[in-house]
């Protein structure tokens, strides 16, 4: 396998594979051993032409701890901010001799036209409202630590699901791995064709948060992205929050070991209440926590073995 581009490509082996990895990976976490030296002699570049704050550094530190050269790079201290394309910018980097591409693009498709243009393996860190596998993987990571099996689970995904990358990449995960999985939005953030999906690829949807969360075995609350809804936010906040957040009512409505996860960053007070991400149940700081083993397994699984590009 070379690049990381949408869970479709994993298989369940894959996600075996990885977990196995990343679980051997908590010694240098826990800073037991300091560093590998599996990827010595690679360099792995982060691109990423959209903020962030949890993938890119644990992408950072998930290389380093796996001794291979991490070089960040962002949109706005890039020359693409002169107007170079994302071609030229890519083949100028690829042309320096790295050996993996970590990428976060406003656009959907763009870590897959960027894995045609260069050698290097491509992780998929993001790309507009298609994937974020890595997300997935640690979340199902995370899950499964928590709750053994994911087999048979009822995993329900609740928030702005038509902006989402991480509710698309979570389904394919979450589903690969047997969970039952239910998807919740108001109408107006219910992707269009989810029905058709939902069908073909087996998971269930929903309108009404407070009717499915006394079933869930999980709850995964997923972000309101502002910054995608150029026409305005409908329902307003306030609406959103009474119709759909996890407030302190609602977290009565979940068990007392019913996991609360969040990929982060939170809208506090939106989509989720304080109560609820910083409840005992909460594990939210346990995904950012897994998303470095989970890195370093993927960074592993793609790069060692191989010869370095330089
Ligand atoms: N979950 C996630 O992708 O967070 P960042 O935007 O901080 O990387």
């Amino acid at each position: 396998r070379k690049h990381l581009l949408s869970i479709d490509d994993v298989s369940v082996d894959d996600i075996a594979e990885i977990f196995a990895t990343a679980a051997e990976m908590h010694d240098v976490q826990r800073r037991e051993v300091k560093k590998l030296p599996a990827l010595r002699g690679r360099t792995v570049i982060n691109l990423f032409f959209e903020d962030s704050t949890r993938t890119r550094s644990s992408f950072e530190i998930a290389g380093k701890w796996l001794s291979a050269d991490t070089i960040n790079i962002t949109g706005k201290g890039s020359s693409t901010s002169k107007g170079e394309s994302l071609r030229d910018t890519v083949l100028t980097i690829a042309s320096m001799g790295v050996d993996a591409l970590v990428m976060r693009h406003s656009a959907s498709g763009a870590a897959l036209q960027v894995s045609q243009w260069v050698d290097a393996a491509v992780i998929n860190a993001g790309d507009g409202t298609h994937e974020h596998p890595s997300q997935a993987l640690l979340d199902a990571y995370t899950l499964q630590r928590r709750l053994g099996s994911l087999e048979g689970r009822h995993v329900v995904m609740v928030g702005d699901l038509t902006h989402s990358r991480v509710f698309r990449s979570n389904v394919l995960c979450l589903t690969k791995l047997g969970a039952r999985v239910t998807v919740v939005a108001p109408p107006t953030l219910m992707p269009s064709g989810v029905a058709e999906w939902s069908r073909a690829a087996g998971f269930e949807t929903s309108y009404d948060v407070d009717a499915v969360l006394p079933t869930a075995d999980a709850v995964m609350m997923l972000r309101v992205q502002k910054e995608r809804m150029s026409g305005g936010f409908f329902p307003s906040p306030r609406e959103y929050t009474v119709g759909y957040g996890l407030t302190r009512d609602r977290l009565a409505l979940l068990g007392p070991d019913v996991p609360i996860c969040h990929p982060g960053p939170m809208n506090r007070g939106l989509e989720i209440a304080a109560d609820a991400a910083d409840a005992a149940q909460s594990v939210i700081l346990d995904q950012v926590s897994a998303g470095v083993a989970v890195r370093m397994a993927i960074l592993y699984h793609l790069l060692a073995g191989e010869g370095s590009a330089a």
